[in-house]
């Protein structure tokens, strides 16, 4: 018989969890090493929502695009962020605005708001503009690690845009350390500050970048500049409310983190695509060279090639593959029985691939993005790269506007290429990312 994670109440039509009782370290390892096989596997065995126990927690994936909808959208306010989060990224993202819930995240972000207006952006646009194209034209050739490339392309734009700051390489490099240590910290095995581990080292990492901030704040408050930093120390909500320094210092810290890896996962995993599938990498380019290399705001918006292009590899590869949270009080889930105080997961990287929504799921496929098919409209949590719900990313179009003005770049002025039979190697252990940084071949045009 199966175990179950909790009984059912008698007096409720709720089904029970099925409990997997194998270790559960074990199978978060092979979760790791196969996450398709894996969700497949225990979804014949077990249905869409099933439990395990790791390290004492019980945590229970509920799969589909039914179960994020009603978790993200978190009607019966059943769900919190913070709890959930904080296991994960608590100590070094602390107070970062996904990690607050009801009252106190609706107040932080109706002012994060005013950081992501379309004026806001229209200005985050014009300076990061000339900065690519500058930094376009230095692009190396050859045999190139893309991963790295695009890891320091997105720093530089982050110094630019978000510091407004000109900082010396030195500086520059210990930063973006830091960041890549905080990042990994979230996912150690051993989560304790033992020196020299991945726990240690994010602490550590925390307090280079909140020193950084705080000793730049003052200079910030005192002039109004373009830059996201300026706009966090001066922004104001329509209630009149404002951020303290200490909420400028964390909200930076979490919206750098947000923005750095993601964008540089998806356009590594884009460029992946387009060399695996090279006509779609001629489109493209095809359709950029149609239009100045100097895009306008409005521009971005009739690159629709690229933006399939972008959507697609976002389906077959989320920069983040699973939302957790926290049920803080007994409820249910597409007529499971949740305890009180169970993790919860929304595993959008497998959700991604559900037969039911994407024709062919695991096949590179920019069209069925196209109006006839649309397929990702099938439900509105069938393609959720960006979340949902309140917590549902405040960077997107950010996001979006920084990678298609470099990809527009690249294909404008380089092609690049992989052997034929070149898969790449996946590391899901924390954000997905290749193992060997994507080498490819890069040529000038
Ligand atoms: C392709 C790029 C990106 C992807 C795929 C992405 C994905 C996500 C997802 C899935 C969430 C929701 C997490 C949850 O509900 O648990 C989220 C939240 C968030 N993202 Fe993004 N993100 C991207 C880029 C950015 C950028 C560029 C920024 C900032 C400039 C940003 C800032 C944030 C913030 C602040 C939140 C928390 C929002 C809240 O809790 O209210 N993201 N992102």
């Amino acid at each position: 018989m199966t175990a179950v994670l909790a009984q059912a109440p008698a007096d409720s039509d709720l089904r029970s969890v099925p409990q997997s009782n194998r270790n559960g370290v074990l199978e978060v390892m092979r979760m790791r090493r196969d996450p398709f096989g894996y969700s497949e596997q225990r979804q014949v065995q077990y249905g869409p929502t099933s439990a395990l126990t790791v390290f004492g927690i019980n945590m229970v994936t509920a799969s589909g695009a039914r179960a994020a909808e009603q978790v993200l959208m978190n009607k019966d306010k059943a769900f919190e962020n913070g709890p959930a989060w904080s296991y994960f990224i608590g100590p070094f993202f602390n107070r970062g605005v996904m990690l607050l819930d009801f009252d106190e995240h609706r107040h932080h972000r109706h002012i994060l708001q005013q950081a992501f207006t379309p004026r806001a952006l229209k200005g985050y646009m014009d300076e990061l503009q000339p900065m690519v194209e500058k930094r376009m034209q230095r692009f190396p050739t050859g045999d190139v690690k893309l991963f790295s490339e695009f890891k320091e392309l997105t720093l530089d734009v982050a110094l630019e845009v978000f510091l407004g700051l000109e900082l010396p390489k030195a500086e520059a490099d210990k930063i973006n350390k830091a960041f890549i240590e905080t990042v990994r910290a979230g996912v150690a095995y051993v989560r304790k500050p033992l020196p020299g581990g991945r726990w240690w080292k994010g602490l550590r990492s925390r307090k280079i970048l909140e020193e950084f901030f705080y000793a730049n704040i003052a200079a910030k408050r005192a002039t109004q500049t373009p830059d996201l930093f300026s706009v966090l120390c001066h922004a104001e909500s329509e209630e009149g409310h404002t951020f303290t320094d200490e909420d400028v210092v964390n909200h930076m810290i979490f919206v750098l983190m947000a923005a750095h890896d993601t964008s540089t996962i998806t356009m590594t995993q884009m460029a992946y695509r387009m060399a695996k599938s090279p006509q779609w990498q001629d489109k493209a380019r095809a359709q950029a060279l149609e239009f100045d290399a100097h895009l306008a705001y409005d521009d971005l918006a009739k690159l629709d090639i690229l933006d399939s292009v972008l959507k697609e590899s976002l389906r077959m590869c989320p920069p983040v593959p699973a939302q957790p949270r926290m049920a803080v009080k007994d409820t249910e889930i597409q007529g499971y029985f949740i305890p009180k105080g169970t993790f919860v997961n929304i595993p959008q990287l497998t959700n991604h691939r559900d037969p039911e929504f994407f024709t062919n799921p695991d096949f590179f496929d920019p069209e069925r993005f196209g109006p006839d098919r649309a397929e990702d409209k099938a439900h509105r949590f069938a393609w959720t790269p960006f979340g949902g719900g309140v917590h549902k990313c405040i960077g997107l179009y950010f996001g979006q506007m920084e990678i298609k003005t470099i990809m527009h770049h690249l294909l404008r002025g380089y092609e690049w290429s992989v052997p034929a039979d070149y898969e790449i190697p996946m590391d899901y252990s924390a954000l997905p990312v290749p193992k060997d940084k994507l080498p490819v071949m890069v040529r000038r045009r």
